[in-house]
């Protein structure tokens, strides 16, 4: 029995999403000692695969340009103004100002802020790695690691992801005593739900297969082996704000866990 669902989930997923292999020389290596990486698992993602140098370091807007093109299929410019923000706080350790190396973004209350759903908040010291227990309750929320039976309930929706993402703040809030995310930071939150999301989107489904979330936050790879490819059209800043507006309009008063 537990054998045949098993297959049963198997096949299932294999219909849905074949297997993908990762471009020639894209293959998916975690960083090594000496490595560069942030607080965004965008980012990092996309330096463990050689889409932006795996050194993690000396990150140009060039090198973003091209990476998030080839990896994700964002039209080039899409981050154009996320990398300049960043530019702007002068938070680089690089030497050039026109560069940064990934950890740099950890500088709190530059872009990064506190209730990210992956990572601790700066008052408790690091808040850029990624942390297990701050994403276990994520993942409990998001339903990440429950299938239902027969392989149904595969997908992460908006009304889910928008509801994990207000009580990740809501539970920041309670715990940090200098949680400070200003209101420019809260609109960071939606807008970090929205990019993976949109990242991961199945316009198939109208949802983000759970095993594509794991794979990107838990892993921090693009989940080819989970069947993931490419959008054929690029997206844009545009998907990304249509997103961000689905993700918004949820209503999360009366979120209870
Ligand atoms: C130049 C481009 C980018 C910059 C400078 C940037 C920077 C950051 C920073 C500093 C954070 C931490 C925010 C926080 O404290 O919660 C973050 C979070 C995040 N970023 Fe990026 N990012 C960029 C591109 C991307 C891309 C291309 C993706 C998706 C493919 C992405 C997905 C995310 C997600 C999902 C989070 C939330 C992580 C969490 O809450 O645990 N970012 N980004
Ligand atoms: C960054 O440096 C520039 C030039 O020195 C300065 O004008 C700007 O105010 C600085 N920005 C921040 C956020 O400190
Ligand atoms: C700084 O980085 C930019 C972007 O990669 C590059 O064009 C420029 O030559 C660099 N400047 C120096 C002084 O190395
Ligand atoms: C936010 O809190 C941190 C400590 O957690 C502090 O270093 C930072 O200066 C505060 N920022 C603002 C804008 O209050
Ligand atoms: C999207 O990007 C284009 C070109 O880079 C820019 O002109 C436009 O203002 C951006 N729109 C949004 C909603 O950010
Ligand atoms: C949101 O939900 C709460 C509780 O279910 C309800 O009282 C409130 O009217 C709703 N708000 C909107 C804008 O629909």
């Amino acid at each position: 029995m537990k054998i045949t669902l098993f297959l049963e989930i198997c096949l299932f997923s294999l219909a849905a999403y074949g297997w993908q292999h990762p471009p020639i020389g894209h293959e998916w290596h975690p960083p090594v000692p000496g490595d560069s990486r942030s607080p965004c698992p965008g980012l990092n993602v996309m330096a463990n695969h050689g889409f932006l140098p795996r050194s993690g370091k000396n990150i140009d807007l060039a090198a973003v340009r091209s990476g998030v093109s080839q990896a994700y299929n964002f039209a080039p410019t899409t981050f154009d103004s996320a990398f300049e923000q960043a530019v702007a706080f002068n938070l680089t350790t690089t030497g050039n100002i026109s560069t940064f190396n990934l950890e740099d973004l950890k500088k709190h209350d530059a872009v990064e802020f506190d209730g990210s759903l992956s990572r601790n908040d700066a008052y408790f010291g690091d808040d850029h790695t990624f942390n297990h227990a701050i994403w276990w309750t994520t993942a409990l929320r998001l339903g990440l690691y429950d299938y239902g039976a027969f392989g149904k309930d595969k997908h992460v929706t908006v009304e889910a992801a928008a509801r994990a993402r207000a009580a990740r703040v809501r539970d920041a809030l309670e715990v940090n005593p200098e949680f400070n995310a200003s209101a420019n930071e809260m609109t960071g939150s939606p807008g970090t739900t929205a990019l993976y999301l949109t990242t991961l989107w199945d316009n198939g489904a109208d949802a983000a297969p759970k095993s594509w979330v794991r794979a990107f936050f838990e892993n921090e790879r693009i989940p080819y082996l989970e069947g993931y490819q490419p959008p054929e059209v690029p997206r844009t800043n545009v998907t990304i704000a249509e997103m961000f507006a689905r993700v918004s309009a949820v209503n999360v008063s009366d979120i209870q866990n």
